[in-house]
């Protein structure tokens, strides 16, 4: 199997890559807005009733950040990322911020987690890595340091976009989307393993399941759409016919194209051996 980490910007699930960083954030941003009841249906399924000490690892503008302090009010969160554009928003929105390269295994908390009864050497309840493990050079390295700092009892929840989300519903439009997806695969979109043998090698029993979220149609939904469609048109395995009907698409993108937005993410919920 194929653990080797996606380290190009092309290699990222998201649309965005290529296009600045005003344009990642916006994009994250309206995945977190369509689709936030897939995240936060993923954050049931894990079953971690209480935590006092959360890591967000690779927490981008924060969505699964908002999710979890929501979840954890008590809690001390700390938003691991190596962007500064990214870390600049979550200072704004008062998380405990650890500036660090995950490619360097998993960070010194260095006191951003200050819980009342945390145990120094393995201080962490909850470990959470949504759309981020794929980006990291070394994942075995990162969750072995996981595993030690994870607290007795502590869980390590790992999230994937099991596929592209699709927006499109009438056969001809769908069936346009899902070669526009196999075009992104060519290109590397969204190059994820099967994290499990990874993380049973760190020490962890795992399960995996899927996710699959129906959301409603609205101007954010629509805005999505057309920000893949937008990165879809410039896929190199794209046929001219296809390039030609993503155009077309995008030309006439209004409230008449009809959508059914859904996502899927896998989950693979870990605990120590
Ligand atoms: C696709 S975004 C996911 C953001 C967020 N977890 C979410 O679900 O919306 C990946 C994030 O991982 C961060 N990242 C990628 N490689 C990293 C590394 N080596 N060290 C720290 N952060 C990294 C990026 O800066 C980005 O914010």
């Amino acid at each position: 199997m194929d653990h080797q980490p996606n380290r190009t910007r092309e290699n990222d699930h998201q649309p965005h890559q290529r296009s600045g960083s005003q344009d990642q954030h916006r994009v994250l941003d309206l995945d977190a807005e369509v689709f936030g009841d897939n995240l936060a249906a993923v954050l049931d399924l894990t079953g971690v009733p209480a935590a006092r000490s959360v890591v967000d690892l690779g927490a981008g503008t924060g969505a699964g950040g908002r999710l979890l302090r929501e979840r954890y009010p008590d809690a001390a969160v700390a938003c691991v990322d190596n962007d500064p554009q990214m870390l600049a928003l979550l200072r704004k929105q008062g998380f405990a911020v650890v500036e660090a390269d995950l490619d360097d295994g998993f960070p010194a908390l260095s006191g951003s987690l200050i819980t009342a009864d945390a145990v120094a050497e393995a201080p962490v309840d909850l470990v959470w890595a949504s759309s981020s493990l794929h980006h990291v050079a070394h994942p075995a390295r990162l969750l072995s340091g996981v595993r030690r700092a994870l607290a007795p009892g502590g869980v390590l929840v790992v999230v994937e976009l099991a596929a592209l989300p699709r927006f499109l519903s009438h056969p001809r439009g769908a069936l346009l989307e899902q070669r526009s997806h196999a075009a992104a695969a060519a290109e590397g979109w969204n190059h994820h393993p099967n994290w499990t043998p990874v993380i049973e090698a760190a020490g962890l029993g795992v399960t995996q399941s899927e996710v699959t979220t129906i959301a409603p149609v609205t101007p954010a939904a629509r805005e999505y759409a057309q920000q893949w469609f937008a990165r879809f048109s410039h896929l190199p395995a794209l046929t001219a016919d296809d390039r030609d009907a993503v155009a077309d698409l995008l030309e006439r993108f209004s409230d008449d194209i009809e959508l059914v937005p859904r996502a899927t993410r896998t989950v693979w919920v870990a605990t120590p051996d």
